[in-house]
């Protein structure tokens, strides 16, 4: 069915796509529930996991960005995701940065953004999240973010970033600290140990104050495809943030570079600035998982997201140390019945590898690294 209106969406911009098909899954989600459970039912005990203290019934989400306002989760629980990540979500509402801001390179498989992380801010969205939290074996993890001004540096961005957390966090199954932001010019300001280590010092003594400790996991940014290090840099991030007792990691947001693409580089020079997902960011996305997966041991679990268009590609990933996966791009380019056959896909190939279970799955390439 996606793939039939498919023409008719890329024939509008893709931030106008994103509108109609986020319009069309609002009606859907109020209007026909039962249709929806019919198209996209599948179900496996081998899918299921206990992370984060809680269930999820399939380790396929949706990635943060495509839900900013948190208006989607009935739908997406409709078309089979085991969790979504709502966000990103900064203290201060903002417009984001003026249009266009999103961009299809359709031989690429990928997309070009610089949204600037447009969102109602944490107080609107609250009422949201309130009314969807503490939803049986359907996690929903909150994304946060300084908010959208360059103005606000230092302390100021560090009392930001806890003001978002204290008005989300008691309806989060857990909260990401969306710090790899590529699209702002401040968007990364704590990407980086030093300021990452005051930024969780004061989240984590938010946490403390609060009745529920919600695990928290932090946002990377890709390495670049053309370096490819994982260095000492990565390192750092991943001891501050274990010292601080962070709960996880998501890896990875969208790439600075334009490394890896077919499109012409006229068509890239005209996009302008922005963050690449999709296909081109695959590999490198897969190879931060399995270094994050040695570098903590397997002791924290790893979301995986970044170029995932397939059952194969989530199967890889998971292999590689993702206990979870997401997808943003893939559901672009497939539409949202990718949930539902990376879910079939995933059974077929475990099966096939004689994997009574995800959780056997996980990581059982990472000690074999390819890069
Ligand atoms: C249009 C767009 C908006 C995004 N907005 C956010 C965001 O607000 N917060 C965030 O953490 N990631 C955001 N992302 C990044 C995705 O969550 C994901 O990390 C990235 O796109 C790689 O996955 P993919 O290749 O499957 O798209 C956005 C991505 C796209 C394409």
């Amino acid at each position: 069915m996606y793939f039939k209106v498919r023409p008719l969406l890329f024939l509008l911009s893709a931030e106008g796509a994103h509108s109609v098909a986020v319009a069309a899954a609002r009606v859907a989600q109020r209007a026909t529930p039962f249709l929806l459970d019919s198209m996209f039912e599948f179900a496996h005990p081998s899918l299921h996991q206990e992370i984060l203290g809680k269930t999820f019934s399939n380790p396929v989400g949706l990635a943060a960005g495509f839900d900013k306002n948190a208006r989607l989760i009935p739908f997406f629980k409709k078309a089979g995701c085991g969790f979504v990540e709502v966000g990103s979500i900064s203290a201060r509402k903002s417009k984001g940065n003026k249009r266009p801001r999103a961009f299809r390179l359709p031989e690429d498989e990928a997309l070009i953004n610089r949204m600037g992380l447009n969102n109602a801010g944490a107080k609107a969205i609250q009422p949201r999240l309130k009314r969807s939290a503490g939803q049986n074996a359907f996690p929903i993890g909150i994304n946060i973010v300084k908010s959208h001004d360059p103005a606000i540096t230092g302390q100021e961005a560090i009392d930001d970033f806890c003001e978002s957390f204290r008005i989300v966090a008691p309806w989060a199954d857990y909260i990401a600290l969306n710090i790899s932001c590529p699209n702002t010019s401040e968007g990364k300001t704590f990407e980086d140990p030093n300021s990452l280590d005051d930024l969780l010092r004061a989240i984590m003594r938010e946490r403390s104050q609060m009745t529920r400790k919600v695990p928290i996991l932090i946002k990377m940014s890709p390495p670049s495809q053309s370096k490819f290090v994982l260095d000492s840099f990565y390192d750092e991030m991943i001891l501050v943030s274990l010292a601080h007792g962070v709960s996880g990691f998501i890896a990875s947001n969208t790439a600075s570079d334009r490394d890896g693409l077919i499109t012409s580089p006229e068509r890239i020079a005209a996009i302008g600035k922005g963050g690449l997902s999709g296909r081109p960011i695959c590999s490198r996305a897969n190879g931060l998982v399995s270094y994050l997966y040695r570098k903590t041991e397997g002791n924290v679990p790893i979301i995986g997201v970044g170029g995932i268009s397939s059952a194969e590609d989530a199967y890889e990933r998971i292999k590689a140390g993702a206990s979870l996966i997401q997808l943003y791009t893939g559901l672009v380019y497939q539409g949202p019945g990718l949930i539902r056959s990376v879910k079939k896909g995933l059974v077929r190939l475990m099966e096939e590898d004689g994997h009574s279970s995800i959780k056997k799955v996980v990581g059982i390439d990472a000690r074999s690294p390819r890069i």
